[in-house]
């Protein structure tokens, strides 16, 4: 539990998380052809002096989604009003922002997955139209009335892309999924953050970094900020493998980057399945989460970092999801030393 709470707390946002957010695309690291895909539309949208394109991103927490919406509100050189979608109950919370906005102006809509059905249906005429009908009265007066909307941009986020209905996601002309970093990505975010906050690191603390960072920009920042503190009262301010290292270690940040439920998932794969194949909603009853949160918040990762496999059977650990457990392979059942 202790870890858990850990993991989620290197990936919570934080004033931190501003501080370090780059400004342009420039700034920007990895992500090559959605940088490249969004530069474009950009450029095209300016030449033409219309407003950009509605956007969605959708991707695990940290990878980058709102620091896009904001390099585009930059490059278009247009404002950002930002809303979410639990902040989103009734159509006059919806119908208050959009009637508020000057031409051109991009609206931010983070966990847009999250809301509600009759929001949701008012911003379908919203994006298409730039109009929404207000219902005024109730009950034998009840009318409704038509207000003409400045042309806006609506960027959305989510991590559950899944959960997006098709009807909203074919309203979005720029569809970007944002996918986890390399570790040389990673360790080159770590650079540049470590510039902007005035430490010194070499190539192998930035690696070392980059490696427990389980992929993530946010967590890369986060655990840097950290050993950042103990090369400042301990190595003279300089970051070097053996300071990340030890400092990483003695904040007990696992030398993978795995969370706690990444654990979880190959243990029910190796221990309780032998291994596997053993299908999606097996493994998430047996460790208590949603199928698709399994499906898009964690496997990719644990695929990418070469611990699960894919198979029409089901899902299958790869050797070095058993050593890195410190498990091996019994006749089919997966056996602690
Ligand atoms: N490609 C990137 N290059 C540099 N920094 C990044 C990049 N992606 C994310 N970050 C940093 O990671 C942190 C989290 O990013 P954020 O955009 O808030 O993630 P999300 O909205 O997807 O959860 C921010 O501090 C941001 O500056
Ligand atoms: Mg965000």
């Amino acid at each position: 539990m202790a870890e858990r709470r850990q993991s989620e707390e290197l990936n919570r946002s934080t004033a931190f998380d501003n501080r370090l957010r780059p400004s342009d695309f420039d700034g920007f690291v990895g992500q090559s052809k959605v940088r490249d895909r969004l530069m474009l539309a950009v450029k095209a949208a300016k030449d033409r002096g219309e407003t950009l394109d509605h956007v969605l991103f959708s991707g695990p927490p940290g990878l980058g989604k709102t620091t896009l919406s904001y390099i585009l509100g930059e490059a278009m050189g247009v404002n950002v009003k930002t809303t979410s979608g639990p902040v989103l109950t009734k159509p006059g919370d919806l119908a208050g922002l959009l009637t508020s906005l000057e031409p051109g102006e991009i609206v931010f809509i983070d966990e847009i997955h999250r809301m509600s059905k009759t929001v949701e249906e008012y911003l379908y005429s919203a994006m298409e139209d730039f109009s929404i009908d207000i219902l005024l009265d109730q009950g034998p007066n009840a009318r409704s009335v038509r207000l003409d909307l400045p042309r806006f941009t609506l960027v959305g986020a989510t991590t559950r892309i899944g959960l997006i209905a098709a009807p909203l996601r074919a309203r979005f002309g720029l569809v970007n999924r944002l996918s986890y970093y390399e570790p040389e990505e990673l360790a080159e975010i770590v650079r540049r953050s470590a510039a902007k906050l005035g430490v010194d690191i070499d190539a192998d603390g930035a690696a070392e970094i980059a490696r427990r960072s389980r992929g993530t920009p946010r967590i890369a920042n986060n655990l840097l900020r950290r050993v950042r503190d103990y090369a400042q009262v301990k190595a003279g301010n300089f970051i070097t493998g053996q300071v990340a290292s030890d400092s990483l270690a003695l904040l007990e940040i696992d030398p993978h980057g795995l969370d706690e439920m990444d654990r979880k998932v190959l243990e029910t794969v190796c221990v309780k399945f032998g291994g596997g194949p053993v299908g999606l909603s097996t493994i998430a009853v047996s460790v208590g989460e949603e199928p698709d949160t399994i499906e898009e918040a964690y496997e990719p990762f644990l695929i990418m970092e070469g611990y699960l496999e894919r198979t029409p059977k089901g899902r299958v650990a790869t050797d070095l999801a058993f050593s890195t457990l410190g498990l091996r392979r019994g006749n089919g059942q997966g056996q602690l030393f």
